[in-house]
């Protein structure tokens, strides 16, 4: 029953500016990568503020959200798109909580941070943000269609 309602999804994964300062970006994809979900596209990237301001939109009443926009445009990000069977939920359970204070140990900020203006990553939370972020930050020739060798054992 569970498998016959098993999606593909895609989501939206990035390493803000703090963590590529702090040098944590292969920390970050390689739990990813352990976790057994599939890379389809990848980038090193200085965002401009529109497109932070059209990736928070639904943030903009917020007071946090000018600092938001300030630091996500602070210097370069790191831009993922994974692949999977319930990726989104999956991925949001290995970031953890959005301060991380409150993240559980285990997960990326429980471990990895400890400011939630400062919580070193990003991850859709629907898959229907999944597909929309994958398309506002990827143009269609940067998305790699593959299959892994190790299929058989990770799907
Ligand atoms: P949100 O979408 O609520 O969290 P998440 O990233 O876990 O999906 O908020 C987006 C980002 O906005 C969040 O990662 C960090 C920042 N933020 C603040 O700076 N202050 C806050 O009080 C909140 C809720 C978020």
């Amino acid at each position: 029953l569970v498998a016959s309602m098993e999606q593909v999804e895609e989501t939206y994964i990035m390493v803000k500016p703090d963590g590529v300062q702090r040098g944590l970006v292969g920390e970050i994809i390689s739990r990813f990568e352990k976790k057994g979900f599939k890379l389809k596209a990848l980038k090193l990237f200085q965002c401009p503020k529109e497109l932070a301001e059209e990736h928070y939109k639904d943030l903009k009443a917020k007071s946090f959200y000018p600092k938001l926009i300030d630091y996500i445009t602070s210097g370069p990000v790191v831009s993922m798109a994974w692949e999977g069977v319930g990726v989104v939920a999956s991925a949001r359970k290995l970031i953890g909580s959005t301060d991380p204070l409150q993240a559980e140990p285990g997960t990326i900020r429980g471990d990895l941070a400890v400011q939630t203006g400062r919580n070193v990553i990003h991850g859709s939370d629907s898959p229907d943000n999944g597909k929309r972020e994958v398309g506002l930050w990827f143009k269609e020739d940067e998305i790699c269609q593959w299959t892994p060798a190790q299929a058989p054992w990770l799907r």
